[in-house]
This record gives C-alpha cells, structure tokens and sequence, in this order.
C-alpha cells in the first residue's frame, strides 16, 4: 500500500547556458510535511520552486501534484490548482492599503470557486490582519510600509488563499532577528488550521531546525541531502557544501 503523493517531482533538469540549476532532482512530498529547503546562492532551490510552480519549464523530467501532471501547466493553472508560492521579494500592490491587498489575495481565491461566494472577504481579512499583527498598518499604503512588515503582509497574502501547498522562498530573509520565530509561529499556526503542506526556503538553519520536519539540501542543482534535520544538518556534504558547520 503506498499511500498517495501530494507532490511527486521526477529526474527534474534545467540549464541555462553552462549553468547546471537542476540536474536529476527527485523530490516527493507527503501531505501535511513541513519541509525546508536548504543551499549556498545559487544551488538552484528557486529554481525548483519555480519549475513547481510554473514559472520555469522544466528541460526533462515530471511533475505531479496531488496525482495529476503539472509540468507545462501555466502558473495560473497550477495556482488554481493550490499549489501557492510566495516570492523572494515582496510581490505587493503599491498603491493599495495593507488591508486592500489582503482583500484582493482573499477575493483571487472565491473567483476560482464560484460557489464559495457568500463567504465574508473582509472578515476574513480582519482575521489575517489580527493574526498576523498587522492592525496598526491596517490603512497605510504598501508602498510606505516598512520592509519587515511588507514581507509579513506578502506571506500573510498567499496564506490567505489556503493553498493546499504553500512554498515560501526564503519566508525570513530581511525580517529583523527579533521577529523571524513569531513570523514563523503564524504562519505554521494558520497553515495547521487550513491543513496545508508547506515547504520554504531558508538560510537560517535554527528557523530550519525549528520548523521543519524534513530538510532538502540542494549543491549545484542536484539533491545533496533528504532527511529529518538532525540527520541531514549532520551530513558531511552538507556541512561542507552548505552550512559551514564544523563537525
Ligand atoms: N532565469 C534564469 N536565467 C539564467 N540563469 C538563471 C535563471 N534562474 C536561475 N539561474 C541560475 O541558475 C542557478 C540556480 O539559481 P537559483 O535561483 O535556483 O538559486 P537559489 O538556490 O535560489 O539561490 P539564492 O539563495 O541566491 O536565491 C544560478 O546559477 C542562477 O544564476
Ligand atoms: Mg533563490
């Protein structure tokens, strides 16, 4: 009995030019995992999330979500399908106040489901607001929030849209010491509540240790490492190729 795969990526490749982003990359994901996924600049993590999620075709190799072949799929489709991603900077209207772009995020969500369309957008995005501890900049534009706080309402914005799959890339990255495990709290808080599967892209290797329960390490394109982190932090290679850790 193999129980199903949410996600099922298979002998995956992409170059651009000489550049190896992916070479044979097999990765398949559980529902309910909380994975991370690790890497120097450059070892090709969004490139992964990219061919995932449509952005980029893969050269060779498959996809499948929730048992379905995505690859050649469009973003939008693919997005339609649940699989929800954030990026590595902010993707935000600008001219739009905080709470209008969460209103937005959660309106994208009922136009794909027609049927859900008596369900109440701004009390779903008060609750996203509270939860995430944005009421003091409720009404200020995008444009003139601070950086940390344009990083939350992006990631709060693709929660909103209870995907089945959630990829963060590099969810904590220009948010202050101080408040990256709060972030993180919220977000595995919400994404508990919407039974999603998460995976994200992380340099911090305590936000990794913390909050996944599955590592990917990625060198040059190709899996180096797949395990718990206290298996896969621990591996040699990945000491040597990502963390710097010494033994
Ligand atoms: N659209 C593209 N065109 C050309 N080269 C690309 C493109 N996207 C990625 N690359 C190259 O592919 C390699 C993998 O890049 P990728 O963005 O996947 O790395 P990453 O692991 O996300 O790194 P970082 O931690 O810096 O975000 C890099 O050498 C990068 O320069
Ligand atoms: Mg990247």
């Amino acid at each position: 009995m193999s129980e199903a795969k949410l996600l099922d990526a298979r002998g995956l490749q992409k170059k651009f030019g000489a550049v190896v982003a992916a070479e044979d990359v097999n990765i398949s994901i559980a529902s309910g995992e909380r994975v991370s996924l690790i890497g120097t600049n450059g070892a090709g993590k969004t490139t992964f999330v990219n061919m995932v999620t449509g952005y980029l075709k893969p050269d060779a190799g498959s996809i499948h979500f929730d048992g379905r072949p995505i690859d050649g799929m469009s973003p939008m489709s693919i997005t339609r399908m649940g699989v929800n991603r954030s990026f590595q900077m902010p993707q935000l209207f600008l001219q739009l106040t905080l709470e209008e772009n969460l209103l937005a995020a959660v309106a994208s969500r009922f136009a794909t489901s027609l049927a859900d369309t008596q369900l109440n957008d701004s009390g779903e995005a008060s609750e996203i607001i509270r939860r995430f501890g944005l009421q003091a900049h409720r009404g200020m534009r995008a444009a003139s929030l601070p950086g940390g706080v344009r990083k939350l309402l992006d990631i709060a914005m693709v929660v909103a849209l209870k995907p089945k799959l959630l990829m963060l890339d590099e969810p904590t990255s220009g948010v202050a010491a101080s408040e990256k495990y709060g972030l993180m709290d919220v977000v595995i808080a919400a994404l508990k509540d919407d039974q999603s599967t998460v995976m994200f892209i992380e340099h911090d290797m305590d936000i990794v240790r913390r909050y996944s329960d599955r590592v990917i390490a990625f060198a040059a394109g190709r899996v180096i490492a797949d395990g718990p982190p206290e298996i896969a932090l621990r591996d040699p290679l990945v000491r040597q190729l990502v963390t710097g850790e010494p033994d």
